[in-house]
């Protein structure tokens, strides 16, 4: 069923949505970064990751809500070619758990300014998966259409 999609009508709809969707991660993933290098020691001292959270928690949800509607409008411009893309699939997995694990174990471990082996384990974890999501993201453009995580699974 063809439903017509307006931001098909206009050839800047969809470089200015990137845009804000690029906008909205550095405001989510560069706070939450922020947070996980205070947890390694990788800087900010002076500072308790309780403390660095608190300041950054309201950056953190309105880059992450922005992240989503602006996805949410790309993905509309051209749904099927995504859905059946593994990069897209395997970046959805990812970003449940990255925002799952932001605000369970993530949020716990900071609030308690946990010591430094947890810090350290949750910081990393945390890093990890933000990072396959922008990977998720960033190679969408560059997987065979076609290639779906269903697929690669052999799921019928
Ligand atoms: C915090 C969460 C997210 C992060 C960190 C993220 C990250 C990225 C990155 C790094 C790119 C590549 C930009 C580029 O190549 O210029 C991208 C593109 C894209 N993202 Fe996201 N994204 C997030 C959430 C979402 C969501 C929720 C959706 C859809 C439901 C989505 C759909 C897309 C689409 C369709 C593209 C365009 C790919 C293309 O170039 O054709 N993203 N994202």
């Amino acid at each position: 069923m063809f439903i017509h999609n307006p931001l098909n009508d206009s050839e800047l709809s969809f470089p200015i949505l990137e845009c804000i969707h690029i906008i909205g991660f550095t405001f989510s993933l560069g706070t939450i970064a922020v947070v996980d290098f205070r947890l390694l020691d990788w800087g900010m001292p002076h500072q308790k990751p309780s403390q660095l959270y608190q300041d950054t928690a309201a950056f953190t949800l309105v880059g992450i809500i922005v992240m989503i509607f602006s996805g949410l409008l790309l993905f509309s411009s051209d749904p099927d070619m995504y859905y059946l893309n593994v990069a897209f699939d395997l970046k959805m997995v990812f970003l449940l758990l990255a925002i799952l694990f932001n605000y369970t174990i993530h949020r716990s471990a900071v609030l308690e300014d946990a010591g430094s082996r947890r810090a350290k384990a949750v910081g990393w974890i945390s890093l990890g998966l933000w990072s396959a999501v922008i990977f998720g993201g960033i190679f969408l453009a560059f997987i065979n259409e076609g290639l779906s995580l269903k697929n690669l699974l052999m799921i019928r």
